[in-house]
């Protein structure tokens, strides 16, 4: 999956059922966060969203927090033309700024907490996903709490043929259509920069973030909590 396919509204337009279908408990790791934010995030906090795309979390932040106020950040035009109809559908629209453009042309902050949801995983390992950490860690109050998931895979090991089969498999389960959960296991392994979990644990210790800690993991996806 490259950034082509979030930049086409076509295939944007089927993004809304995707991770419900292909990551497991995928809505529970909204609800996760949630909790995890409502621990660190005063009642009135600004939470930036990374990868906002879509507005799924973005939509389940807002209800969970409802005085939170939000900037979401995302390239991809229909990715945020699709968050921007989710938000103003519950009424949150106006609790919530959407940039199009990279963390680099996001306010300065701070900001009282931040995420970046099943997007770290789309930039390589060259520079430019520390740059992205560090970028993020920047914009945060010292020690206000960061959220992080991601598809984590060592491409090397003995598990990753058999982790892609399952998550093909759960995808069927799911209900996905064969041809689409076949055709995504091949675009993930072809596609997207995987990494092995630890590689990212210690990219955001080398961006500055301290007291990494796991929350949530669905097969190859991984969730942590981190401070700035
Ligand atoms: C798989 S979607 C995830 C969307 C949403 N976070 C979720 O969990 O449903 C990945 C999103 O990351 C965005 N993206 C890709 N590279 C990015 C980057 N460097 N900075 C911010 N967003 C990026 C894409 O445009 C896309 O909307």
């Amino acid at each position: 999956m490259n950034q082509g396919f979030f930049d086409d509204p076509e295939k944007v337009a089927a993004y809304e059922q995707g991770p419900r279908w292909f990551i497991p408990a995928y809505e529970a790791s909204h609800d996760m966060a949630a909790v995890l934010l409502h621990e660190f995030v005063p009642e009135t906090g600004h939470i930036l969203v990374v990868g906002a795309g879509g507005g799924i979390e973005l939509a389940a932040l807002a209800k969970a927090g409802p005085d939170w106020r939000f900037t979401g950040i995302d390239p991809a035009k229909p990715m945020l033309d699709m968050a921007e109809a989710r938000l103003a559908a519950m009424g949150a629209a106006e609790r919530v700024a959407l940039i199009q453009g990279y963390v680099a042309d996001a306010p300065a902050g701070p900001f009282d907490a931040a995420t970046c949801f099943l997007t770290l995983h789309f930039v390589p390992d060259d520079g430019s996903r520390l740059a992205l950490l560090e970028d993020i860690r920047r914009r945060l109050r010292p020690g206000a709490p960061f959220l992080l998931i991601n598809g984590c895979l060592d491409k090397t090991s003995a598990r990753f043929g058999r982790d892609m089969a399952r998550y093909s498999a759960f995808a069927r389960f799911k209900g996905a259509p064969a041809e689409m959960a076949t055709m995504a296991a091949t675009t993930v392994a072809q596609q997207v920069h995987l990494l092995p979990a630890s590689r990212d644990e210690a990219l955001l210790t080398e961006a500055g973030f301290h007291s990494v800690e796991q929350f949530y993991r669905g097969l190859w996806v991984h969730g942590w909590l981190a401070h700035a």
